[in-house]
């Protein structure tokens, strides 16, 4: 294995440090400069803000992540017999690589897995820690922004693939994003492929609101500590007692939204720039859209994939729902 000097290696990851901030600063400076005002989501997800969404995950009231491990769990042996033998599976943002360990111990004939994930670091260590667990397994990692095009490792080139996508991520998108994230998959996946998507489901609104706005209040920490992000990372000066989290379900557009609304009247400097905030304005920080199996197939759809299959949880909260790609020649 040839290795890169430690030098030029360092200087690499400074690069992309720098090239990180500078898209960070113009995004935040845009989307302040909006109306309404706005910051992108995947800004939570400093050191902190992935700290705090796992305690999210832990709150009484937050049910996707235990709803998707409840499917998972119970019908991961369901789920494989989409699978064909010998393929590969590309997981789009594979974080921690945890939930895939019960699709890996339900298929046994899988050839590789591949975990896609911007985190480099973090996606080596995971990578040696499956190589113990899974002997037989190629684990190929890729680092890199899976919303980009991005090359599957040549090893897997002949082989059928497996998308996965959990956790209800694709909530995140506006539909239309979502569309063309299923359409770029499917490109990367290539024909006759299967995606395994997590989506969380239209439910009673009571359930959605709380889930959103835990007792405990750590939702209300996460959507803030972006504003600290900002702080630290750009130079602003947000005082964060000026804001308070909101999050409520908008049933017009079958999404919850998260906001931080400005207490009074302020200005508030980032990188040289003034923002003002009238009292009550709101920076709106995310949406997380929710779906039916019917409303999600129907995307999908308009993707070039059709459902297959598709699991709940007894409680009906969420679904994880199997796409295919069909060949040119069934279509
Ligand atoms: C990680 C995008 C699935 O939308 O429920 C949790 C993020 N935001 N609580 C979601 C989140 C507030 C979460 N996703």
């Amino acid at each position: 294995m040839t290795r890169k000097p430690v030098l030029a290696s360092r200087f690499a990851a400074v690069a992309a440090r720098d090239a990180e901030t500078e898209a960070f600063a113009h995004d935040v400076t845009a989307g302040l400069s909006n109306t309404p005002k706005r910051i992108p989501p995947k800004y939570f997800y400093d050191s902190e803000g992935s700290r705090l969404f796992e305690e999210i995950t832990q709150t009484p009231e937050y049910y996707p992540t235990r709803s998707e491990h409840e499917i998972l769990r119970l019908q991961a042996g369901a789920i494989v017999q989409h699978f064909p033998t010998g393929a590969a599976l590309v997981e789009f943002g594979s974080g921690a690589c945890i939930k895939v360990r019960f699709l890996l111990d339900a298929a046994r004939k899988l050839k590789a897995y591949v975990p896609v994930d911007i985190s480099g670091d973090f996606l080596a260590a995971e990578a040696a820690a499956l190589r113990k667990d899974y002997p037989n397994l190629a684990i190929l990692p890729v680092a890199a922004d899976f919303m980009k095009p991005f090359a599957l490792p040549d090893a897997v080139s002949g082989l059928p693939k497996i998308g996965f996508f959990p956790g209800s991520t694709i909530g995140n998108f506006e539909p239309h994003e979502a569309c063309t994230f299923l359409r770029h998959a499917g490109t990367i996946l290539g024909r006759g492929a299967v995606m395994v998507v997590g989506v969380d489901l239209i439910k009673d609104e009571a359930v959605l609101n709380a889930a959103y706005n835990d007792r405990a209040g750590v939702t209300a920490r996460f959507n803030l500590n972006v504003l600290r992000r900002i702080n630290r990372e750009l130079g602003g000066n947000f005082k964060l007692a000026g804001f308070e989290h909101h999050a409520f379900y908008n049933r017009e557009r079958k999404r919850v939204e998260m906001h931080l609304a400005s207490r009074l009247r302020q200005k508030v400097t980032i990188a040289g720039s003034t923002f003002e905030f009238r009292a009550g304005e709101t920076i709106h920080t995310e949406n997380s859209y929710k779906y039916t199996p019917e409303s999600f197939a129907a995307l999908a759809r308009g993707a070039g994939w059709s459902l297959l299959d598709n699991w709940t949880d007894a409680k009906g909260n969420f679904a994880v729902c199997a796409l295919v790609l069909p060949a040119l020649s069934d279509r």
